[in-house]
């Protein structure tokens, strides 16, 4: 076998087609239709995808679909120009939909928030005016470390409507990892909240962002939202209260006229190898593809109350809390704090309260819901609910029957979506009226993903076989590249596979041409749907002062999907205690996050290793997940050292 054919282990012979009732009233409800507009955008993607962005406000045509001709740089829209703050909130002023709820917000102590198109239009045009009066301005790069309150999607469309690109550092990453995106994306100002709630306690996030800019001269202004009212300290010059700074403000702001390439915004992702990657979107083709993927995977109706429990500072709340289903006018629920704060029904609750239509979420908190019982669900009417979905890693059958029947009452159809932070927008997907779905499988791709599954060499694996899943046309919501570094993109991307964008997941495609994911073939965990590079969490643990070397590798878990196991090999006399774990877990916490942390942590006196010193990954792996190694390990240096990691090494 060799490296890219992976051995697939899963079967699953059920099928879900959509039931009549849903079918008749959704958007696409039959397969010749799905067949006829995939074979389109497939292969005349230039009339597809021209007709869909004509549904956008151009503030100037286009006058080509597709440059393509220096791949991988694609360009789309050519020649076009539009502002994506006006595409989600202006053209919604003169449409009908000026008085309809935009926001419907909910805090994590209960309190609320709605914002119609026409308040949140204005909210924008002032958070925008007050920033342009700190001299943002076009082509500048702003951090933005929010709690999930209503100004943070504000604070991401003001950005836009100004023309300056928003680089959102999700609230849970610690200062230093702020620190790395700000000074990388050369970010001139941080808009940040005195604090957020989470988990019933104050999240002290200006307190970071102190420490995170510290010293950092690019940063000219953070601004504050007051939202926890706890202590903050305060730097006179740079800081300013948002509710200060939006008091004298006009209510009008013209929208900037943007290219279609110019860039919207940077999201740092984790690689298998280097510091975190600035993920470049611009504006056209991003529009574009959140717009049509909102609409058609969501199958969104107008009276729908849709809700994405993801936070902003990730790609699915960028591209399906903000960007898409704003463009598509819909009414977007946004809710502070943990799915478990107060009590274990509160994402139920809140369905109930604000009767949610359409819920989109991760696999792990599903499994998390599982586990706590069908109790807390049951406690509340879930009836409002029409269509599911899951999104950030692969869900086992298990969980998506659970979803299915406790959550959605055998009557939701669920949409597993595939996409990445890379792509932009959704590539893999059941559409809710159309496809079949078999629990696991993220079915079929959507229009323009022409979606295989390869070898290294670039030819296409037939039916059932394990290989990398690849891409091999240009998309609109494709990423333009790395922050500051065009050969990364390169090789990162487009490189594996000859001709085709891959981007390390492996996946087989069944016998009905569906797609199943079977997890990362490079070396990045993939933790509660977060992608976290192993590396980075190596490199964190190496910078203690006494840990010598570190690999890090994961282990399968019922409830985050994968766990982070950590085996340290520490320096001369130090002894291994429980402190000096707390103390090396709260050390990744502080270079990376919280999340970070590893769920296992073992001390070894040696790695195993190849004869020519590279550490051997698939036997931790074997270790970390407690099952006997059936690979070669001719190559290992020592032997014993496996056989005392596998007597826990301690
Ligand atoms: O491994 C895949 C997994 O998440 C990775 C992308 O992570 P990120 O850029 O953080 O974006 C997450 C949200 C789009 C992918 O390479 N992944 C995402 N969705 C799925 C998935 N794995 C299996 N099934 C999915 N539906």
């Amino acid at each position: 076998m060799t490296e890219s054919e992976i051995e697939s282990v899963l079967h699953e012979d059920r099928q879900f087609p959509p039931s009549e009732a849903f079918r008749k009233l959704s958007r696409l409800s039959s397969e010749a239709e799905y067949q006829k507009l995939y074979r389109e955008s497939i292969d005349s993607p230039e009339t597809f995808w021209g007709r869909v962005a004509l549904e956008l406000p151009w503030m100037q045509d286009f006058d080509q679909v597709l440059d393509w001709s220096n791949a991988p740089f694609a360009k789309w829209f050519v020649g076009g120009k539009l502002n994506a703050s006006a595409v989600c909130l202006d053209q919604h002023l003169s449409n009908g939909r000026a008085d309809k709820t935009a926001i419907l917000w909910e805090g994590e102590p209960g309190d609320t928030q709605t914002y119609t198109y026409k308040e949140l239009h204005a909210a924008v045009c002032r958070f925008a005016n007050a920033l342009k009066a700190r001299g943002v301005k076009k082509g500048d790069r702003v951090a933005i470390y929010m709690p999930m309150i209503p100004e943070l999607a504000m604070a991401v469309l003001a950005c836009a409507r100004i023309g300056a690109a928003h680089s959102v550092v999700f609230g849970g990453f610690s200062a230093q990892a702020l620190r790395d995106r700000v000074e990388d994306g050369g970010c001139t100002a941080v808009i940040t909240a005195d604090g957020g709630w989470r988990r019933g306690k104050v999240l002290p996030l200006k307190q970071e962002v102190d420490a995170g800019v510290e010293g950092i001269d690019s940063v000219h202004t953070v601004m504050v939202v007051r939202r926890t009212e706890n202590e903050v300290t305060w730097k006179a010059g740079r800081d300013v209260w948002y509710h200060e700074a939006i008091q004298d403000v006009s209510e009008d702001c013209e929208p900037e006229p943007m290219d279609s390439e110019d860039v919207l915004f940077l999201l740092y992702t984790s690689g298998s190898t280097g510091k975190p990657k600035g993920i470049v979107h611009t504006t056209g083709g991003y529009m574009v593809g959140t717009y049509l993927t909102t609409q058609y995977v969501f199958d969104l109706q107008e009276d729908d109350v849709y809700w994405c429990t993801a936070d902003v500072g990730w790609i699915t709340g960028h591209s399906y809390i903000v960007y898409g289903p704003m463009a598509n006018g819909a009414t977007v629920m946004m809710y502070e704090g943990a799915p478990t704060t107060p009590h274990a029904g509160r994402f139920w609750e809140l369905c109930e309260k604000h009767k949610v239509t359409i819920f989109y979420t991760a696999p792990t908190a599903i499994r998390t819901f599982m586990r706590l019982g069908d109790e807390h669900p049951e406690r509340f009417d879930l009836s409002s609910l029409r269509l599911l979905g899951t999104v950030g890693e692969a869900i086992n059958p298990e969980a998506w029957m659970w979803y299915r029947k406790v959550i959605g009452g055998d009557r939701c159809p669920i949409v597993d979506t595939w996409w990445q932070t890379e792509t932009g927008g959704i590539m893999l997907t059941p559409l809710p009226g159309v496809t079949a779905t078999k629990p696991g499988s993220a079915t079929r791709p959507f229009f323009g993903v022409d979606a295989a599954i390869l070898a290294e060499d670039g030819t296409e694996l037939g039916p059932n076989k394990g290989g990398l899943l690849c891409i091999r046309k240009p998309w609109p919501a494709m990423l333009r590249g790395i922050w500051g570094d065009k050969q990364r993109y390169v090789d990162t991307y487009w490189s594996d596979v000859k001709g085709a964008y891959f981007a390390g997941d492996g996946a087989r495609r069944d016998e009905d041409g569906y797609f199943w994911i079977m997890g990362r073939v490079d070396d990045v965990i993939n933790v509660s749907g977060h992608r976290l590079s192993t590396m980075e969490v190596e490199s964190s643990l190496v910078s203690h002062p006494k840990v010598c070397e570190a690999a890090v590798v994961a282990r399968p878990d019922e409830i985050t999907g994968q766990a982070i196991c950590a085996f340290v090999t520490l320096g001369k006399d130090v002894e291994v205690t429980d402190a000096l774990r707390t103390e090396l877990n709260a050390h990744v916490a502080k270079e990376i996050g919280k999340l970070a942390r590893p769920a296992d942590m073992r001390f070894t006196d040696a790695l195993p290793k190849t004869r020519s010193g590279k550490i051997m990954r698939r036997l931790l792996r074997d270790v970390a997940a407690g099952v006997e190694s059936s690979g070669d390990t001719s190559t290992l240096e020592d032997f014993t050292v496996l056989a005392k990691l596998r007597g826990d090494g301690e």
